[in-house]
């Protein structure tokens, strides 16, 4: 399963790719507005940082005005990708778009169905929001299950791109699921690494090596 990081923050992004272990970054208005930077720039910056692709989501609603700031931001670096909100207008616009060989992300997906269409129209990367459906009270892994499930039953090779990342349980069931990605957090990255039990017994390890009186350097 690949690692995106979901954010805009340059500091957590650079930090984070020096581990190895990021294949990609996601970004969307919300994140950009958090960033506090100017959205062609930091895109540009994020890009230079991490070689896997990088979400860049258009903010018009009409396939015609998409297409023309999604020619714009994939000027921004080579491995940009659009991300399209899942409406008819977003997956108009995203056939268009794979159709030149341009990757695509749909967006705001929380439904089997609205993730049938968006393969259908070719999209590169799929993004389910899995805490927002958590929210309203859903089980957003579900849908992870079930898309995973359809895409398989007929070949489809979108990806899906685990989105709405909260927990470290969220990432361990988009794995066992078969999910292609998933998107996450800065913070939930750094808690997957940890248990205290890892603590606990590397503690243990350094006082008995301690006591040995030994060194290896
Ligand atoms: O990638 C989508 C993600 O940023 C949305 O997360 O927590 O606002 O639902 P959240």
């Amino acid at each position: 399963m690949k690692f995106f990081l979901d954010t805009a923050e340059i500091d957590d992004i650079r930090e984070l790719a020096k581990s190895g272990l990021i294949d990609g970054v996601t970004t969307n208005p919300s994140l950009i507005k958090k960033s506090g930077r100017d959205f062609v720039e930091v895109i540009k910056e994020i890009s230079d940082i991490v070689d896997g692709p990088i979400s860049a989501e258009t903010i018009a609603t009409d396939t015609e005005t998409m297409l023309k700031e999604a020619k714009k931001l994939v000027g921004i670096s080579k491995n940009i990708t659009i991300k399209v909100p899942m409406t008819a207008e977003g997956l108009k616009t995203c056939k268009a778009l794979t159709d030149e060989g341009i990757m695509v992300n749909v967006t705001l997906c929380f439904s089997a169905n609205q993730a049938l269409l968006a393969a259908k129209a070719g999209a590169t990367f799929i993004s389910p929001f899995v805490g927002r459906l958590d929210d309203i009270g859903d089980d957003g892994m579900d849908l992870i299950e079930d898309i995973r499930i359809i895409y398989d039953n007929y070949g489809f090779d979108t990806q899906i791109l685990v989105a709405s990342i909260r927990t470290v349980e969220h990432v361990k069931r988009s794995a066992l699921i078969g999910a292609d990605v998933a998107t996450v957090p800065p913070k939930i990255i750094h808690e997957l690494y940890n248990h205290p039990l890892t603590d606990k017994g590397l503690e243990a390890f350094l006082k008995d090596w301690g006591e040995t009186g030994q060194t290896i350097l």
